[in-house]
């Protein structure tokens, strides 16, 4: 069966395309390389020995959308990542950010549509709660505010997909709201390539650490959590790529129990930002330079997820926990130097 993985050569695209291929699928991977590079396919490969089928086009031209779909009519289901997801960016670049991530969805879910392809799943973000009034969090949190328009795209793009699964007789789909997706493949072939200076923690920590920058800035220690910094739900990303198979195959084996169904994946558990910091110092033997300073605006306090619906409905957890993520990670960033 062949598979479309949109956004297939990013940090959470190359490592499902990694656990689809291990499980015998055909794969197609577009990506426009904004943020990635073809070099990422020859990391796929040297862990699965097999290239993916790859077309380099941008989902924002539907004439590049259309084409997919005339070149590969074959395909089954989609996974769809291509997306922009730089919040401060967003900010700036609003209309940027509603054309990547949201023209686009919606030219995939016309061809889509069109083709009868009725499988589908959709990156969303635990962003969606914005701070949530419970925690853990579950799926049935209010939706709050967003508070960049990077966040918006994720609730209008579940938005869009819950009107279209209501329109069309067939389309299926499932939205997966991720936590914090952290870490890099065990074989140090594939991980997180940020451009420029890294937005989120894991890659400053561990471009840190690799002298790549001078010191980590801590955002607050003025919260009110046990040490005074934030917290979040940080997955390993091998964990998260596989959740993305199990939801694709309820699709495929018709196992839903409605036709959008939207799951969190993380991993239940919360963590400050210094226990970021001293669970990667123990782990790599690596002592990090770090800084408090003033928050950061727009970050929420805390927020892990309820994983209960993803336990029961999809029969996935995260097997992996943070000390393998941020050693994979810095195994990864190692081998990145070394390159
Ligand atoms: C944010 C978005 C999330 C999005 C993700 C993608 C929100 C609330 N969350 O996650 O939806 O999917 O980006 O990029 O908008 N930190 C530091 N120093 C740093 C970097 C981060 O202390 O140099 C802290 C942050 O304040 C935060 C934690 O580390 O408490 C995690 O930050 P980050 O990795 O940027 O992820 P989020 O902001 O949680």
């Amino acid at each position: 069966m062949k598979v479309l993985v949109t956004g297939g050569l990013g940090f959470i695209g190359s490592h499902t395309v990694v656990e689809l291929q291990q499980k015998g699928y055909d794969v197609l991977v577009v990506d426009n390389l904004s943020n990635s590079t073809p070099a990422v396919l020859e990391g796929i490969e040297s862990i699965t020995g097999q290239k993916p089928y790859f077309e380099k086009l941008d989902l924002r031209y539907k004439d590049a959308v259309q084409k997919i779909f005339e070149l590969h009519p074959d395909i089954e289901g989609v996974i769809h990542f291509a997306a922009s997801k730089a919040v401060g960016e967003s900010v700036e670049k609003p209309l940027l950010y509603y054309e990547n991530n949201i023209s686009s969805l919606i030219y995939l879910l016309k061809e889509l549509t069109n083709r009868n392809i009725n499988n589908f799943i959709f990156s969303s973000s635990c962003t969606v709660y914005g701070e949530p009034d419970d925690l853990p969090v579950t799926e049935q949190a209010p939706i709050k505010p967003a508070l960049s328009p990077y966040g918006n795209t994720k609730q209008i793009g579940e938005e869009i997909i819950n009107d279209t699964v209501n329109a069309y007789a067939g389309f299926k789909a499932i939205a997966l709201r991720y936590f914090n997706p952290i870490g890099a493949h065990p074989s140090g072939e594939i991980g997180e390539l940020p451009r420029g200076i890294p937005q989120n923690l894991v890659p400053f920590v561990t471009q840190t650490a690799a002298g790549i920058r001078k010191e980590l800035s801590v955002f607050g220690n003025d919260y009110p959590t046990p040490d005074g910094t934030a917290i979040r739900d940080y997955i390993h990303v091998v964990d998260l790529a596989q959740a993305h198979i199990i939801a694709l195959e309820r699709l495929f084996n018709n196992k839903q129990k409605s036709n959008f169904e939207v799951f969190n994946i993380g991993t239940g558990q919360g963590s400050s930002v210094m226990e970021i910091i001293k669970t990667f110092e123990k782990v790599t033997g690596v002592p990090l330079n770090y800084k408090i300073v003033d928050r950061r605006p727009g970050d929420v306090v805390a927020v892990w997820a309820d994983t209960q619906l993803a336990t029961n409905e999809l029969g996935w957890q995260a097997k992996l926990g943070l000390e393998d993520a941020l050693r994979d990670a810095w195994q990864w960033q190692q081998n990145l130097v070394s390159k």
